[in-house]
C-alpha cells in the first residue's frame, strides 16, 4: 500500500511517499529555519504563509522522486494535531483537497505517534509493545506503545518540554533557534561539572519531568555573571545543563522501564538526536540489559516519512477521516479516534 504523506504542524513542510509503513520511496523537507532564526523563534503567521506557498511543490517533489502518480497512491496521510493551528491547517487542507479530488481516502496523524514511527523506518524487525521517550520542542513524554494505535501516558513533563528548555537556555546565550543542536555541539567542548544545576523531580510522580527550574537556574547563572561584567564560559555551560537535562530524562526513563519490566526501548523527536542522550542511554540499556532504538538522525526532527509510516497504521487499524477533518492544536497522544 502507497501512502501520500503530508506534515506541516510547525516549521516545516513536508511530503513524502511510503510503501506499507516502512518503505520510504521519497521524502522531502522544505525547512522555514532560516527565516525563523531572524526572531529567535517559529513566528506561526510566517509559518502559515510558507507553508501556504511551497507545499503545492514540496508535495509534487515527493510524487515525482517516488516516480509515482497520484493514480497510484492508496491514501493520503496528514498530521492534523498537534502543532500551530494555522499551519496545521494548510497541510489539512492541502490533503483534504487531495482526498476529495482522487476519492482516496484521508487518514489523520497525530504529529507525536509519528516521530515514534520514523523507528519502524529506521528499524523494519521493531514492532510493538515498547515504552518510548517522545521529546520534542513542544513535548516530553514516556509512553507504553501497546499497540501501534494504542498509547499509554506512563510520565509526562509539568511544565517546559526538553527541546524548549534548551532552546531558551541556548537563546539566553545568544545561540541562534533553534538552539538545542548547536547547543549540543558546543557542550561537547565544555566541562560537564563546571556548574552545579538541580535535577528536579516531581513528588510523587516519579515518571515525571520538569524543566522550568532547570532552565531558570542556568539563565540565572547566565545573568548573574553579565551583571558582574564576568565571561560566560558558553563551552561550560552548555555542557553542565545538557548533562542536567539528559540525566532527568534517562533516569525517570529507565527507572520507568525497571518499574514496568519492559525490555524494549526507543526514543523519539527532536531531542533523540542529542548525542550526550544517545550515548547515555546506549550505555544504560547495555548495562540493564534492554533493547534500544533510536531513530536515524535524519528522522528525528519533523519529516513527512513518518507520516507515512504512522498513516499506514492508523488506517489498518480503521482510522479514516471523513472531508470534515479539522486541524487540532492540542490532543493528547493516548487519543481514541
Ligand atoms: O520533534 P521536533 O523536530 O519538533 C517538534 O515536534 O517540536 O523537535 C524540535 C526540538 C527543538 O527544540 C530542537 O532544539 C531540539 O528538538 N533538538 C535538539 C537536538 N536536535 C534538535 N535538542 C538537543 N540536542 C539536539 N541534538
Ligand atoms: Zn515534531
Amino acid at each position: 500500500m502507497k501512502i501520500l504523506s503530508i506534515e506541516s504542524s510547525c516549521d516545516e513542510t513536508a511530503a513524502a511517499v511510503v510503501e506499507d509503513g516502512r518503505e520510504v520511496l521519497s521524502s522531502i523537507v522544505a525547512s522555514q529555519v532560516e527565516e525563523h532564526k531572524l526572531y529567535g523563534g517559529v513566528v506561526p503567521e510566517i509559518a502559515s504563509r510558507r507553508h501556504a506557498e511551497c507545499i503545492t511543490e514540496v508535495v509534487n517533489e515527493a510524487l515525482k522522486s517516488a516516480d509515482t502518480t497520484l493514480d497510484e497512491i492508496d491514501a493520503i496521510a496528514v498530521t492534523h494535531a498537534p502543532g500551530l493551528i494555522g499551519a496545521l491547517l494548510v497541510g489539512v487542507n492541502f490533503a483534504k483537497g487531495l482526498s476529495l479530488a482522487t476519492q482516496k481516502p484521508l487518514v489523520p496523524v497525530h504529529h507525536l505517534r509519528s516521530h515514534i514511527a520514523a523507528n519502524y523506518i529506521s528499524h523494519k524487525e521493531l514492532k510493538p509493545p515498547f515504552l518510548c521517550l517522545v521529546v520534542s520542542g513542544g513535548h516530553s513524554h514516556i509512553v507504553m506503545v501497546e499497540s501501534y494505535t494504542k498509547m499509554r501516558i506512563i510520565g509526562r513533563t509539568r511544565d517546559d518540554a526538553a527541546g524548549e528548555a534548551f532552546d531558551k537556555a541556548a537563546r539566553t546565550m545568544g545561540i541562534p533557534y533553534p538552539g538545542g543542536i548547536m547547543l549540543d555541539k558546543i557542550a561537547e567542548k565544555g566541562n560537564d561539572s563546571a556548574f552545579t544545576l538541580p535535577r528536579p523531580k516531581v513528588d510523587d510522580a516519579p515518571y515525571d519531568f520538569s524543566f522550568s527550574g532547570l532552565k531558570t537556574a542556568v539563565i540565572n547563572i547566565i545573568h548573574n555573571m553579565e551583571q558582574k561584567g564576568e565571561e560566560i564560559p558558553v563551552e561550560d555551560v552548555c555542557a553542565s545543563f545538557r548533562k542536567a537535562v539528559v540525566s532527568c530524562l534517562s533516569t525517570n526513563f529507565i527507572k520507568a522501564a525497571k518499574d514496568l519490566s519492559v525490555t524494549t526501548l526507543v526514543t523519539a523527536g527532536g531531542v533523540s538526536a542529542n548525542s550526550l542522550l544517545r550515548k547515555e542511554l546506549t550505555r544504560e540499556c547495555e548495562e540493564n540489559g534492554f533493547s534500544l532504538y533510536m531513530p536515524d538522525i535524519k528522522l528525528c526532527g519533523d519529516n513527512a516519512a513518518m507520516v507515512g509510516s504512522q498513516g499506514y497504521y492508523e488506517y489498518l487499524s480503521g482510522n479514516v477521516a471523513s472531508l470534515d477533518l479539522n486541524a487540532t492544536a492540542t490532543l493528547p497522544i493516548d487519543y481514541r479516534e
